[in-house]
């Protein structure tokens, strides 16, 4: 089978609104769904997919194409890597064109060699050595198997000689961020402690966290940031609770690795954690892909009480509902699952704050609200928090929420939040926020080469009657070009459909298939059809002639 075949197969398995709605949200209109766009800082619904040419486009900020360059973007894979999620996901196997392991693989491959070595020490203790204790304490003691939870072993440079044994470079160890170098060798990350596999959501492991069994300090010990780890990107067990989240909508955020263990043994299973620190807003929009409602337990100390508050924000800034859960008695949420189990833990949960409630109750003590300074100093904290809600309606309520708190003019607070999104859009206008995502905008074909798609991927007949009326030379943009290449191949073949050319385009040339699909031809077709093949064909006429002239009279005309 050949990869164009392998591609078809799953393009047929791989509904376009299917796939892309299990990332962002869509919304009918007519035949066509619109969504806010993931890939800039969009406000309004920008983003639209054809479900019948299954493409999407975003007129914001131009990125669009079929189900592979959404994957490619969303997930910041290479192509192959696309195909591999989406055959994955339809339950194809496409082993036998399998590329070479890349690097990433690789690194994942040999964290999880190590994450098995632990686990195996673990096994080997005996029930009275610190890392079963610790475990039976936390009544574990028959469960750590389900949490991919392991033991470094007694003994310091244990990893490096197993990593050695496996043939593993020390380099690549080096690169996974399980060993490090320093002045006398090489050396585990980890010493005596007790571990914690953090994976993506596919379960390959990519990152492992120690926890010291003797008070030592750190308490916990993350491997560092990695080609395959970004701390603040990932949420520790979010791949075990993504079929619970799914199923039921809701996710709960705790602080750490216990916590969402202690939540797992009373049957509570939709805990993740940022693994000690506030949400990040990339986190946040990770789990708003999966939750409709965010739960935040955090511990029930003040430090717990900070981060609350620090991740607030973030969750705002996606449109999901957002609830604060206290626990009671300054009690861990792993704790009060071992002490008052699943019906503490629910109990809380049905006693949780709303999160935008909370979040003003506690602005209103920490500012003096009855000085015309506190209530400035109020407003402004809120300003930036306020501008990030996407959702006009809720942000309105909000707002009036906040006015009636501080007893001052809706619209005075309304204005000020205005002037910051006005203040967003300009730095997003100016700095592409995820830079690393390249759209068409860059180098945009000529709107009448687009115009020219528009009508061809649209109408069979008209790509015939391009393939045998156009002169290639007129047209200047090379994906315009290769797409006009690729209808008169299949044109050569007796092939017409406009859906086999677009599925036979490499995903540079889709994006501007799909741009060029989303574009509204106003006027009459056959006119403008007509129109642009006499303005391309003269173009190659002039471009024909100045290289015929540049031939006879060299390099010195101009
Ligand atoms: P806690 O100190 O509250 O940990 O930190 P915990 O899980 O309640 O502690 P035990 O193990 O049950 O006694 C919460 C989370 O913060 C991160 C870890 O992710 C931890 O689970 N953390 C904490 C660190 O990364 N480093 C630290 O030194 C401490
Ligand atoms: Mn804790």
């Amino acid at each position: 089978m050949d990869l164009s075949e392998i591609k078809g197969r799953i393009r047929e398995k791989s509904n376009i609104v299917d796939v892309m709605a299990e990332y962002i949200r869509l919304q009918k209109v007519g035949k066509r769904y619109r969504a806010i766009c993931p890939f800039h800082q969009d406000t309004k619904p920008s983003l639209y997919i054809d479900p019948e040419k299954e493409m999407f486009h975003c007129f914001g900020c131009g990125a669009g194409g079929d189900v592979f360059n959404f994957i490619m973007l969303i997930e910041r894979l290479d192509f192959m890597g696309a195909m591999k999620l989406l055959a994955e996901r339809a339950g194809i196997t496409i082993g036998d064109i399998e590329h070479k392991k890349g690097d990433k693989d690789r690194l994942m491959e040999i964290v999880g060699l190590a994450r098995d070595f632990y686990e195996a020490n673990l096994r080997r203790v005996s029930q009275n050595h610190p890392a079963k204790r610790f475990l039976n304490e936390r009544g574990i003691s028959d469960r750590w198997l389900e949490f991919g939870i392991g033991y470094t072993g007694d003994k310091w440079g244990g990893l490096v000689e197993f990593l050695n044994d496996k043939g593993v470079s020390e380099e690549d160890g080096e690169r996974a961020g399980i060993i490090y170098r320093d002045d006398s060798g090489v050396r585990d990350y980890l010493n005596k402690r007790l571990v914690f596999a953090i994976s993506n959501l596919r379960g390959n492991a990519i990152a492992l966290a120690g926890r010291g069994l003797a008070g030592e300090e750190p308490k916990y010990l993350n491997t560092p940031n990695t080609d395959i780890f970004h701390k603040g990107r990932v949420l520790y067990n979010l791949n075990r609770a993504l079929p619970k989240i799914k199923e039921t909508r809701r996710a709960i955020v705790v602080e750490g690795y216990m916590d969402v263990i202690g939540l797992a043994l009373v049957g509570v299973k939709e805990a993740v954690a940022p693994m000690g620190t506030a949400l990040t807003s990339e986190q946040a929009q990770l789990i708003s892909r999966y939750a409709d409602i965010v739960y935040l337990l955090f511990d029930g100390d003040d430090a717990g009480e900070r981060a609350t508050i620090r991740s607030l924000p973030a969750l705002f800034a996606q449109d999901v509902e957002v609830f604060v859960v206290r626990p009671p008695d300054g009690l861990d949420p792993d704790e009060l699952a071992r002490r008052d189990g699943s019906e503490g833990i629910n109990r809380a949960l049905d006693n949780a704050y709303s999160g935008w409630d909370y979040m003003l109750k506690s602005g209103v003590e920490e500012y003096d609200i009855n000085t015309p300074m506190g209530k400035s100093n109020l407003v402004e904290a809120f300003l930036e928090p306020l501008a990030s809600i996407r959702d006009e309606v809720r942000r309105g309520v909000f707002i009036e929420e906040l006015a009636k708190v501080v007893s001052i003019d809706r619209d005075l607070i309304k204005r000020g939040v205005e002037n910051r999104i006005r203040g967003r859009k300009r730095a997003t206008a100016n700095k592409q926020v995820l830079s690393d995502i390249k759209t068409v905008k860059d180098k945009k074909p000529p709107l009448y080469e687009i115009e020219l798609l528009n009508i061809i991927l649209s109408d069979g007949r008209y790509m015939r009657r391009a393939v045998n009326e156009i002169n290639l030379n007129g047209i200047t943009d090379q994906r315009v070009r290769r797409i006009v290449e690729q209808a008169s191949e299949l044109s050569g073949r007796g092939i017409n459909d406009t859906r086999k050319l677009m599925e036979n385009l490499d995903s540079e040339t889709t994006e501007v298939a799909s741009k060029a699909l989303f574009m509204e031809i106003v006027w009459d077709v056959e006119t403008a059809f007509n129109d642009l093949m006499s303005k391309i064909n003269s173009i190659a006429k002039r471009r024909e002639l100045a290289d015929k002239m540049y031939e006879i009279f060299g390099s010195d005309t101009s």
